[in-house]
């Protein structure tokens, strides 16, 4: 159970048998060279034991010394080795070995030929998924761009920031009624009950979206009523700009959730019982600026300011 695995061969069966057939055919060569040496050790031997040794040094052969046969019959066997290896196994002699290793190094091409097909497969296969998926994210990213509504507070604050005072504007400044207009038209305008009730009537061409805790309110055809300031805002969230218009209490509570304030900005001091939160600079970058003087129409001054999120 816990012995060691078998190795599993990582060459197929033709290459273990070319391999074990050049590892044969080293070991012949060994043997005949170990036949040789020991060939010429004998035959000096041989040599030595009957010129010097006088071993059977009367023993001959129609007059020839007996080592002379001993040698010439082991050189016999030698020759009949060497043929053995060189002539009779010729198959597996220098043409078939090149032979052999052509094989060998062609089918080992013919792997590596097959690794790389199947690595530049996978290698498109990770591309075209990478392609894909990019494509995927760059289409959801358009998606939610074109989906993302943008959250816009706009405000007519005094320098000491008072906007209302009896549920009323304290100021009439046409051209910031005209602005108001021009940009509100067509969208959502998120507001108080309070604020909607400063209205004589509900503004023409836009959707009134009303916030009031009370259960029984009643508001006009097409005023959609909420309880939060959250459930305002997804009732818009389809709107590429929907607009929280006040007053003190819905902007107090906005000011976190929203992208960007249009600040019409009195210059003067108001007496007043409704109050914008202070800006915070640090969130806060001015984007745009444009004064303008007092006039037959406008008894102040103002600016109107773009404030975006940093
Ligand atoms: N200068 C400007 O640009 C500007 C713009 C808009 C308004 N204003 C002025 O601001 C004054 C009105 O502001 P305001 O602060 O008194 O009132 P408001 O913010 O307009 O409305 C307050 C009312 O909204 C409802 N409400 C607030 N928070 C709520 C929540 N979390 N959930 C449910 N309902 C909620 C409540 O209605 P219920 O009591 O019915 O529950 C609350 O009494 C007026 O003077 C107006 O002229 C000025």
């Amino acid at each position: 159970m816990f012995g060691k695995k078998k190795p599993t061969p990582q060459i197929d069966k033709d290459q273990l048998e070319l391999i074990e057939n050049a590892q044969k055919r080293i070991k012949q060569k060994k043997r005949l060279y170990a036949h040789f040496v020991i060939f010429l050790i004998g035959a000096i031997f041989l040599i030595i034991a009957n010129t010097v040794l006088g071993i059977g040094k009367d023993f001959k052969l129609f007059g020839i010394d007996w080592f002379v046969f001993g040698i010439l019959f082991w050189l016999f066997l030698f020759i009949y080795h060497l043929l053995n290896v060189f002539v009779t196994q010729k198959f597996m002699g220098k043409a078939w070995e090149k032979e052999q290793l052509d094989k060998l190094v062609a089918k080992q091409q013919n792997r590596v030929d097959k690794l790389k097909a199947g690595l530049v497969k996978e290698e498109t296969l990770i591309a075209q998924t990478e392609v894909d998926s990019a494509a995927t994210s760059d289409t959801q990213m358009a998606n939610t761009k074109s989906l993302k509504s943008e959250l816009t507070v706009i405000v007519a604050a005094a320098e000491n920031d008072a906007i209302g005072k009896g549920n009323k504007l304290i100021w009439h400044l046409s051209d910031d009624l005209k602005r108001f207009k021009s940009l509100t038209s067509g969208h959502h305008i998120i507001m108080g009950r309070k604020t909607f009730e400063s209205f004589p009537k509900p503004l023409p061409n836009r959707t009134h979206v009303v916030i009031t805790r009370q259960a029984d309110y009643s508001a006009p055809q097409g005023v959609i009523l909420v309880n939060s300031l959250e459930d305002a805002i997804d009732v818009a969230k389809n709107d590429s700009r929907a607009f929280i218009i006040g007053g003190g209490q819905i902007y107090k509570q906005a000011m976190s959730l929203v992208d960007k304030i249009e600040l019409t900005r009195v210059h003067h001091d108001f007496e007043a019982d409704t109050f914008f939160p202070k800006i915070d600079t640090t969130i806060w970058k001015e984007t745009s600026n444009v004064f303008h003087k007092k006039d037959e129409g406008h008894d102040y001054e103002f600016s109107f300011l773009t404030y975006e999120r940093k």
